[in-house]
């Protein structure tokens, strides 16, 4: 699994431009991404990070890492995810980063999805969707989701994200309109961001292997 992960990541370097700032993801494969966007790291002006994981990682390779707001819109933006259906939407968030992982996507022209044969799903919902909360409203949209869904969500207790904020991963879930169930969601008070990714899916989705396939 690990070395369709790191193909995977490897691939990915081939869509970054000379010159740019790249948007880094997070998880174990774009761990992949980042050891090898460090092989170039002089020819790229730096990186934007999803996560503090990401951040110490680009930091020792020595590779810059820029705010946001200072780099503008990204060409390139490289990250995994959890589950990847025919349509390039994602469930992402496994490792909790999926606020500034969306924000990033949404800043960036192109989304490169890397991932291992493993995440490529019919249908998505098997893996928990994971749902950021402000804390004090954590039962009541886990109540709301009840009240909206077919799923059963479970409070990821003792995990609190780089944003301060708490993460429900909904169970049972299987998800044949990705776009209207993000929309809905996203209009729960209290829901600081869903880990479905439909409304801005992957323009590109690298699958590790020997070669890796470019979807
Ligand atoms: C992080 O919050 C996630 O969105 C990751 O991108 C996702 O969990 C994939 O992780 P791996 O690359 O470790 O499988």
């Amino acid at each position: 699994m690990s070395d369709s992960k790191r193909l995977a990541g490897e691939k990915a370097i081939e869509f970054v431009e000379d010159g740019s700032i790249v948007g880094v993801g997070t998880g174990s494969t774009v761990a992949y991404f980042i050891d090898a966007l460090a092989r170039i790291r002089g020819r790229i002006e730096g990186a934007v990070s999803s996560s503090e994981q990401s951040t110490a990682r680009l930091k020792q390779h020595g590779i810059p890492v820029i705010d946001l707001n200072a780099a503008g819109p990204l060409p390139l933006y490289v990250d995994g995810a959890d589950e990847c259906d025919p349509h390039k939407h994602l469930i992402k968030g496994g490792g909790a980063a999926l606020t500034r992982e969306k924000i990033i996507a949404q800043a960036s022209q192109r989304f490169v999805c890397i991932i291992d044969p493993a995440k490529r799903v019919p249908v998505l919902g098997r893996f928990p969707l994971p749902v950021e909360v402000i804390p004090m409203a954590r039962s009541m949209v886990a109540r709301e989701i009840v009240e909206l869904t077919a799923g059963q969500p479970v409070w990821r207790e003792n995990v609190v994200t780089d944003n301060g904020n708490w993460v429900l991963d909904v169970h049972g879930l299987e998800i044949t309109d990705p776009v209207a169930l993000e929309q809905r969601l996203n209009q729960i008070p209290g829901i600081v961001s869903v880990g479905l990714f439909a409304r801005r899916p992957a323009d590109v989705v690298i699958v590790g292997g020997e070669p890796p396939l470019v979807l």
